[in-house]
């Protein structure tokens, strides 16, 4: 495993886990997942050295907060934890008893990182912003992240919290590579991290699906990424892997942290895809692969826009 120190008292795992998976039906993974295999990942990761754990109030409506925290259970101290508010009304008492109750469900009294999942479109910052500071002033929340985040609205929370934001969490890999623009030459020049969510393009980089193995979950289902045309559109990007004697998912993970401020939380559906996972952290591009990997991203021009809603209505009657 690799890790980044950017400050901070426990160091973070370029790899991470993602725990949306954990108690979410929209995942369908079902209940044995949520009682046995979720808790079975965790326990791996934390043998295998991943430090950084990722969840949120919303997921699972506080389930995955209740699972990834029993999982944890006395290897508390050796992790970074971090979980999200949904800042529905974001004024500081309300942030306040939300950390508080996140905290309760992870079972801890420290939360490392403590996000605001989305920017609230009406309220600006300033407000949810007070909430977090009193937090960090009691000790019950470490660093403060946002998610979903342009710059501009990253640098406003900073200012409006009057201390750094350690992190954005955002959406980033082969076929999102917007944060490129602006988001990672500002976090690698002022040591901010960004995490890379769904850096696997929820399964669509992982070179287990084609068009006529479909993933059956309604999440997916409702992704044009995941429309047949889409599919295999992709299938250039999962080509450098058998060059490089990985697998197209480890790829798409390497290139994503291969920028020096990125981590990167996949989620898992086994142990098996964990411990695939945390390997690829490991795993070093050589400048041909990574130049292959950015013509093919280059290439890919997924049907969006207007254009799916027919297509994604055709291909659920199909199923
Ligand atoms: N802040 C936000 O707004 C936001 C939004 C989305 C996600 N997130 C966070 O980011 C995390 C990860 O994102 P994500 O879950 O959307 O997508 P992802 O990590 O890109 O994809 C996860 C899925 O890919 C498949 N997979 C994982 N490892 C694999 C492997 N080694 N080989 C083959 N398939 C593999 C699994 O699905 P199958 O086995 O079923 O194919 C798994 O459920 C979430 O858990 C959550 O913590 C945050």
């Amino acid at each position: 495993m690799r890790y980044l120190s950017p400050g901070t008292a426990t160091r973070i795992s370029r790899i991470g886990l993602g725990a949306w998976q954990f108690g979410s039906r929209e995942w369908g993974y079902g209940q044995g997942y949520a009682g046995q295999e979720a808790h079975a990942i965790v326990r791996r990761a934390i043998e295998l050295g991943v430090t950084l754990f990722d969840t949120a109030e919303i997921y699972g409506f506080g389930r995955s907060e209740r699972i990834l925290g029993a999982a944890i259970g006395e290897d508390r101290d050796s992790v970074f934890l971090a979980t999200k508010i949904f800042p529905v009304l974001p004024v500081a008492p309300v942030v306040e008893q939300r950390a508080v109750a996140s905290a309760n469900r992870l079972g801890t009294s420290r939360l490392d990182l403590y996000q605001v999942h989305q920017p609230n479109p009406v309220v600006r910052d300033g407000t949810i912003m007070r909430g977090m500071r009193a937090l960090q002033r009691v000790g019950l929340v470490g660093e403060v992240g946002v998610s979903n985040y342009s710059l501009d609205r990253w640098r406003a929370a900073e200012e409006a919290l009057g201390a750094r934001v350690l992190s954005n969490q955002v959406r980033y890999s082969l076929v999102d590579r917007s944060p490129e623009r602006d988001l990672l030459p500002f976090a690698e020049s002022t040591g901010h991290l960004v995490i890379a969510y769904s850096p696997l393009a929820q399964g669509l980089l992982s070179g287990r699906y084609d068009r006529d193995h479909r993933p059956a979950n309604r999440l997916r289902a409702a992704n044009p990424l995941f429309l047949p045309e889409n599919l295999d559109r992709a299938g250039d990007l999962r080509e450098v892997a058998n060059a490089h004697a990985a697998t197209p998912a480890q790829i798409a993970l390497a290139w994503v942290i291969r920028r020096p401020a990125v981590v990167a939380i996949p989620g898992a559906s086994s142990v098996g895809q964990l411990e695939s996972n945390v390997a690829a952290a490991d795993i070093d591009l050589t400048e041909d692969e990574e130049a292959a990997l950015h013509a093919a991203a280059v290439r890919f021009r997924p049907v969006s826009g207007p254009a799916v809603v027919p297509r994604l209505l055709r291909s659920r009657l199909a199923r």
